[in-house]
């Protein structure tokens, strides 16, 4: 099979459904895979604008058609190549001189209308920021003067954020290294590193001996949140841990014992490797967050609920979900992570906290959320709340510490 070949499946199946980096991942022992990487997920990024520049030329047009063409549309206004190459290796993916006649004038028709089509896309948001409307329309109605934060904070390049072990090396010496490495980053005003360019992993300094991990950027308040309200955990409950970003930061910050849990065997597996890899010690389970057919009755005193949620603030990294996810998936979303709360609230002791954690940019998800479990558990307190906008330098995440007061 051909790269293109190759991808042309991929969007295919995105287009039904399937997980990108599912589909990616099948995918990742090919030689080319970054460059077959760089037009799907261009493609996919672009979704909206393309899609509304070939049907202002074409009324009708088969899927696998549409899809070279939307290949083809990506490329001419992204790669290096000349347009007469990528028009030429694309016709070639077509048998019939029908279908080569037909795309070779899309692509002209694209050429010679792409001035005006592309001041239409500049007018509409969705064009624009490609996304779809009803994302817009629901940030929109929730940020109201500061949505426009979102939408262009969801634009970006997916940061590459690197989280620091503190009791190997101090963030002075760690960004030294990097200097000495020529590798250029940022630091935001708590003090976390996000690198400028994407790394490969064995070029991560001293990630394999345990002192980076990858992490974005927003991914890591865990411990600020705990700090700022002079929280010392000592018995940790992680409800849906893997691949254990979170667990790791914990147990690089206290000394606390930790029980990491997932529902995912596979996933648990990551978890071991990064305990393995940073040198940390927790107790790890497959476990079920929605029962408690997991528990021992021993209590904790710091619960996380980073719970399964739409993930749309990580849609820069993930940019299927614009495309695949609808609001009926948000509702059922925040319906799931209620019962998820409601069945941890169990094993919380009197005073203990629970850190409710998404990387969703939808106040259905959070705000509201919390709201609703305020009113429907007894001693339920909110503490404090964090909603990191989404930015050039990291993803979009919500976290709210609540206290059980009986
Ligand atoms: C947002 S990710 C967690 C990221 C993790 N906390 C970190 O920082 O690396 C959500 C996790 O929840 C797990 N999950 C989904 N449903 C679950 C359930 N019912 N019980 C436990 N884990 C669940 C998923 O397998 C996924 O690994």
């Amino acid at each position: 099979m051909s790269d293109y070949e190759l991808i042309i499946e991929v969007l295919t199946n995105v287009y039904n459904g399937k997980n990108l980096t599912d589909q990616i991942n099948k995918h990742k022992s090919n030689i080319n895979i970054s460059r077959i990487k760089y037009i799907v997920y261009g493609v996919i990024r672009n979704y909206y604008s393309i899609e509304f520049c070939i049907h202002k030329i074409v009324q009708h047009i088969s899927k696998k058609n549409e899809i070279i063409v939307q290949i083809g549309l990506y490329e001419l206004n992204n790669s290096n190549k000349p347009d007469y190459a990528v028009v030429n290796t694309l016709v070639e993916l077509v048998n019939n001189a029908k279908d080569k006649k037909f795309i070779n004038w899309v692509f002209r028709e694209y050429q010679r209308q792409k001035e005006s089509l592309n001041n239409l896309i500049l007018k509409d948001y969705s064009l624009k920021y490609n996304l779809p409307n009803w994302i817009i329309d629901l940030l929109k109605k929730q940020f109201k003067n500061y949505y426009l934060k979102f939408l262009d904070g969801l634009n970006y390049h997916p940061a590459f954020g690197l989280r620091v072990n503190y009791t190997k090396r101090s963030l002075g010496e760690y960004i030294e290294i990097l200097k000495q490495n020529n590798i250029k980053y940022i630091i935001n005003e708590d003090n976390k590193i996000c690198l400028e360019k994407a790394l490969d992993i064995k070029d991560v300094p001293l990630f394999t001996d345990g002192v980076s991990s990858i992490q974005d950027v927003a991914a890591q308040y865990v411990v600020n949140i705990l700090n700022q309200n002079n929280i010392i955990p000592k018995k940790v409950f992680d409800a849906c841990a893997a691949p254990g970003g979170k667990t790791c930061q914990i147990l690089e910050n206290y000394n606390c014992t930790l029980t990491a849990m997932d529902i995912s065997s596979d996933r648990l597996e990551k978890i071991k490797q990064n305990l393995q890899r940073l040198d940390l010690k927790a107790k790890t389970m497959v476990g079920d967050a929605f029962n408690l057919d997991w528990w021992d009755k021993n209590k904790f005193d710091l619960i996380v609920a980073d719970v399964p949620c739409s993930a749309s603030g990580t849609i820069k990294r993930n940019p299927d979900i614009k495309i695949n996810r609808t609001y009926d998936d948000v509702i059922k979303f925040t319906e799931s992570q209620r019962k998820i709360v409601l069945s941890l609230w169990n094993c919380l002791e009197d005073n203990g906290y629970l850190l409710y954690i998404t990387c969703s940019i939808f106040r259905d998800e959070n705000q509201d959320n919390i709201a609703w479990l305020k009113n429907n558990i007894k001693g339920f307190k909110l503490i404090d709340e964090l909603q990191i906008i989404p930015t050039e330098y990291s993803d979009s995440l919500y976290y709210a510490l609540v206290q059980k007061n009986n």
